[in-house]
């Protein structure tokens, strides 16, 4: 039988879709359009399939990847405890090169956001807004 995860990834997302003891597959569709005021809301839609809603990498996705969805509440700790701004914002955006985001696995961010926004200036906000997310979530 077939059981069906759907999971409404980012990016549009992926759609995950499982057969009973098979891995999840993660399939791309439209991004579902949020506020680019609300950070925690971008998060959970486009983020947390992948690194979990608590960041730690354990999204329902993330068995599907090749490569383990970061640990984003570690950020600052494994950069001496500054929180790597710049970095994030990049990786968001898909500057930053990563084995995973910009790869066929992971859309590149600032692509979407653009493709959702009205403005660049939005696009931006989108990628500022989910960067002081990123930050909010960082262990103490
Ligand atoms: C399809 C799965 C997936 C989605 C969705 C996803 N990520 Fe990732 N992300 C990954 C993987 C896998 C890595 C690890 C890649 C690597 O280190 O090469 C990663 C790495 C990162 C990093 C770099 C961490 C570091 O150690 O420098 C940041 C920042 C990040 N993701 C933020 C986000 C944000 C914010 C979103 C939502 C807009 C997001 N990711 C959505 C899979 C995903």
């Amino acid at each position: 039988m077939i059981r069906k995860i759907a999971v409404f990834i980012a990016l549009g997302s992926l759609v995950l879709t499982a057969m009973a003891q098979d891995k999840p597959k993660v399939e791309r569709v439209s991004p579902t359009p949020t506020s680019a005021a609300d950070g925690k809301a971008m998060f959970k839609q486009y983020c947390a399939p992948c690194h979990g809603m608590d960041a730690k990498g354990n999204g329902p996705a993330a068995p599907a990847l090749k490569a383990a969805p970061a640990d984003l509440t570690q950020l600052s700790a494994r950069n001496g405890g500054k929180f790597p701004e710049n970095k994030v914002f990049g990786s968001i955006k898909g500057e930053v090169g990563l084995a995973a985001h910009g790869s066929k696995e992971m859309p590149i961010w600032g692509d979407v956001f653009r493709s959702m926004s009205r403005s660049e200036g939005e696009t931006q906000l989108r990628i500022t807004n989910l960067t002081n997310y990123v930050r909010s979530l960082q262990a103490k």
